[in-house]
């Protein structure tokens, strides 16, 4: 039998099919329709209140990619293209997230966007800093993500300006969207601000007295992010199991608490094809967050070598590397391994950190090693490189390492894992075999999934292209498993469908 007609109408999302028993096309109200295939616009593909909730088209969140790497480019590109895009702000200094911040907002003219807040245990002001700016431009939105526990600024930003209307419910303008890969880290985004917390905010100011009231009834984050194996920081945890705990996990606390809105739950990790699309819906997302596949797009902040290397990166060609923000306690990003040595390079720092107190305990033989081969500098230039950047910025860190050795050779090789992002930012060519690239296995997916199409040269790939491609080609493929379902196609005919022009789907979004 030949199923083209058939495909051809499931291609079209907005228009509900009636099957004939014989597996032709009929119309409402037919005798003997075998069963029917309901419209599936695009923009239903998530929650309706998440829509409602932030203003978009699409429940499709471009996720946070540190030093701006999700730029403003790519916010605007979201925004204008009906989705939700978040700034990179993480890695980056007050001064120019306040700087990106103003002119994001201007040019979305009330369009929703957020930005990050990272945790960043080295440097707890930062996050100080930034909440104080968000607030003050009225950034209403955060991708709250690596945090352990809920900090201060966390409460003051969550809770600042919540007030009950006359009606009786309770707005609250900040919006925390928590990205977390774990269940008990999710509780405690689930949770209300702790009451130490919002007592301290109330001791510094930071919040008044009706605020901090109404702490009990606003949950930390109502929409929090299940991230499974991702690019940059990740736990690795494995998609099909993480997100359906998340979603249980979510109405159980929505239940607990009383809270009058459900908690939302998105998922994140690993999406990069429309068949990852569908499992997450499927696992009870109300939202989707990609990541990897949009720091290949010609909005994002990375140099076109870079979105080369990316561009033409398999699924296996991501390995764990040391963070540079948590090297100390060991924490691991997903990086590229494909055309870069990074990873290696920074795990033997790594290793040489676990092993000596101290620089001057390193052998000989190995430190001219790591100097020759690694840092192409010496340890002591480095050193003194790395004291004059915190010098102006954080005398602290210069007085604490000359007085503890093993914290002193901790900021020397950061110096290696920092530089090492902005050389790959930069597409600076003589360190290209140090560029450290976050990458996730989505790449390779979207890759596989591209191939032989125009989204396989890195110019072509634009943000909003690859959203509305993965968003439709999710749509099909569930019209196309109701039609096997109803015994219209046989089990496996729906054929893989490959990434189009925009302009070739425009009709359908
Ligand atoms: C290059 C890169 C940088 C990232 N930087 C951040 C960041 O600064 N803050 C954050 O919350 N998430 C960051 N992420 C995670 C993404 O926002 C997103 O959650 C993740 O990439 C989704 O998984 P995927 O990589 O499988 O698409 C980064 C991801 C990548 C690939």
């Amino acid at each position: 039998m030949n199923y083209d007609n058939l495909l051809k109408a499931i291609s079209d999302p907005n228009q509900t099919l009636y099957i004939k028993a014989d597996g032709t096309l009929g119309a409402a109200g037919d005798q003997n329709l075998m069963g029917i295939i309901p419209k599936f616009p695009l923009s239903g593909f998530g929650c309706p209140d998440f829509l409602k909730d932030y203003g978009v088209r699409y429940a499709y969140v471009g996720g946070a990619m540190v030093g701006g790497i999700s730029s403003k480019a790519m916010v605007k590109a979201l925004a204008e293209g009906g989705a939700l895009g978040v700034y990179g702000a993480s890695g980056m200094q007050p001064p120019r997230i306040e700087d990106e911040i103003v002119a994001i907002k201007k040019e979305l003219g009330g369009k929703t966007f957020g930005s990050c807040l990272i945790n960043t245990p080295h440097d707890p002001s930062w996050e100080e800093k930034v909440v104080e700016i968000y607030l003050m431009h009225g950034v209403n939105l955060i991708e709250a993500s690596a945090f352990m526990q809920i900090s201060l600024p966390l409460v003051r930003y969550r809770l600042s300006g919540a007030r009950r209307l006359p009606d009786g419910t309770i707005s609250v303008p900040n919006r925390i969207m928590a990205k977390v890969s774990r269940v008990e880290l999710a509780r405690r985004f689930f949770s209300p601000a702790p009451d130490k917390l919002v007592k301290e905010c109330l001791k510094r100011g930071w919040l008044t007295q009706d605020e901090a009231d109404l702490a009990p009834f606003i949950p930390m984050a109502g929409d929090l992010t299940a991230e499974a194996d991702s690019g940059g920081h990740t736990d690795f945890r494995p998609a099909l199991a993480l997100w359906p705990a998340m979603a249980a996990a979510a109405r159980e606390a929505t239940e607990k608490f009383g809270y009058a809105q459900p908690l939302r739950v998105g998922a994140a990790g690993g999406i990069g094809t429309p068949w990852a699309m569908v499992a997450a819906r499927a696992a009870g997302a109300s939202y989707f967050v990609t990541g990897s596949i949009n720091q290949g797009c010609v909005e994002a902040g990375l140099a076109l070598a870079g979105r080369e290397l990316l561009a033409k990166a398999g699924q296996a060609d991501v390995t764990p590397g040391p963070a540079a923000d948590m090297f100390e306690l060991g924490a691991k990003v997903q990086v590229l391994k494909f055309g870069t040595l990074y990873a290696m390079r920074a795990q033997k720092l790594a290793d040489a950190y676990r092993q000596y107190g101290s620089m001057d305990e390193i052998p000989a033989a190995d430190r001219e090693t790591l100097e020759t081969q690694i840092f192409k500098q010496t340890l002591a230039d480095t050193w003194e490189q790395t004291k004059s950047f915190f010098v102006e910025r954080d005398p602290g860190q210069v007085a604490k390492a000359e007085a503890d050795p093993k914290y002193k050779m901790a900021l020397v090789f950061r110096w290696y894992l920092g530089q090492a992002s902005r050389w790959a930012i930069g597409g600076v060519e003589e360190r290209r075999t140090d560029w450290q690239i976050f990458c996730g296995p989505a790449q390779g997916a979207f890759n596989e999934w591209a191939k032989g199409t125009i989204y396989e040269q890195p110019e072509n790939r634009k943000v909003v292209d690859l959203a509305m491609n993965l968003m439709y080609g999710a749509a099909v493929l569930l019209r196309r498993d109701l039609a096997v379902s109803i015994g219209a196609l046989p089990y496996g005919a729906a054929a893989p469908l490959k990434p189009q022009p925009l302009a070739d789907i425009a009709g359908y979004l």
